[in-house]
């Protein structure tokens, strides 16, 4: 039975103290024993930025910043691996929202967040480089950040990709997101952990409540493991790699051999919904 032991991290980082937030991350991570820890949107910098001076001065090089020399340290020293959101630094002054998979051996890939939320379109680039799935150890891991949730297309692509995790660091407002992604488990039949980030955060820029209770949720859509709203915490499960791999419904229908995607081409082709309701 492939299996491996998943965490989330939940915790609130000080805006803009990257090795404060890194070694808290860290030192929270240390509490639980698992294969792979999943950390929280932007967890190494804060979420609610003013200025882009500001946020250039702290986005990272994905390879060699604060938060890939740490995150490789300590998984290099505790043969595990970690997934951790991040301001990545890129060519031309770009920004991306983005969440770094490490291992022992260092940074694995980088994803960057396609569906940038509200005003991070001000901030940041929205993601140019396509959804994938990694090994880690015996599973087949995607990473998603926080909004997407609201696209279900990206969590069907990772599991047709053949993931059995998806990890979802978030820094979640909205109150229901936690429940749509236990729908995203469901219809996908596979694993997501979302870590999310709890507390307030009021800087010149805005306050931002954000909603805790980090979660994984089974192929089956049940909530195996959940966090409180406020607290800081990490907290582990053992994920069977069985479950999320059957996609057989019953003995008759299957999840993935039962679509019908001559169907489905409105969904990527493109949409002009705004230009299509002015012109009403
Ligand atoms: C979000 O995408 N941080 C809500």
């Amino acid at each position: 039975m492939p299996s491996m032991r998943i965490a989330f991290v939940q915790g609130r980082p000080l805006f803009g103290r990257t090795e404060e937030n890194l070694e808290r991350g860290l030192a929270l991570a240390a509490t639980v024993d698992a294969d792979l820890v999943v950390m929280p949107e932007l967890w190494s910098t804060g979420y609610v930025f003013s200025s882009h001076e500001e946020l250039a001065a702290l986005a990272e090089d994905p390879r060699k910043g604060a938060t890939a020399q740490a995150l490789t340290w300590a998984a290099k020293r505790e043969k595990r691996h970690y997934i951790c959101g991040f301001a990545e630094a890129a060519r031309g002054g770009r920004v991306y929202n983005s969440a770094m998979l490490v291992g022992p051996s260092g940074v694995k890939s980088v994803y960057r967040k396609l569906h940038l939320f509200e005003r991070e379109q001000e901030w940041f680039e929205p993601g140019d480089i396509p959804l994938a799935v990694e090994k880690v150890g015996p599973a087949r891991v995607g990473m998603l950040i926080c909004f997407d949730w609201r696209f279900p297309e990206t969590a069907r692509a990772l599991a047709l990709m053949g993931a059995d995790v998806i990890a979802h660091p978030s820094n979640l407002v909205y109150p229901n997101a936690q429940e749509a992604m236990r729908v995203r488990g469901l219809e996908n039949r596979v694993y997501v952990v979302t870590a999310n980030r709890t507390g307030t955060e009021t800087r010149p820029g805005g306050t931002v409540p954000f909603t805790g209770r980090s979660q994984i949720v089974s192929p089956a859509g049940e909530v195996i493991l959940r966090a409180k709203k406020s607290e800081e915490v990490a907290l582990a499960e053992d994920c069977d790699l069985s479950r999320s791999r059957d996609k057989a419904l019953s003995g008759i229908t299957h999840l993935f051999d039962n679509r019908r995607p001559q169907f489905y081409g409105v969904v990527t082709a493109k949409t002009r919904t705004r230009k299509r309701a002015a012109r009403a």
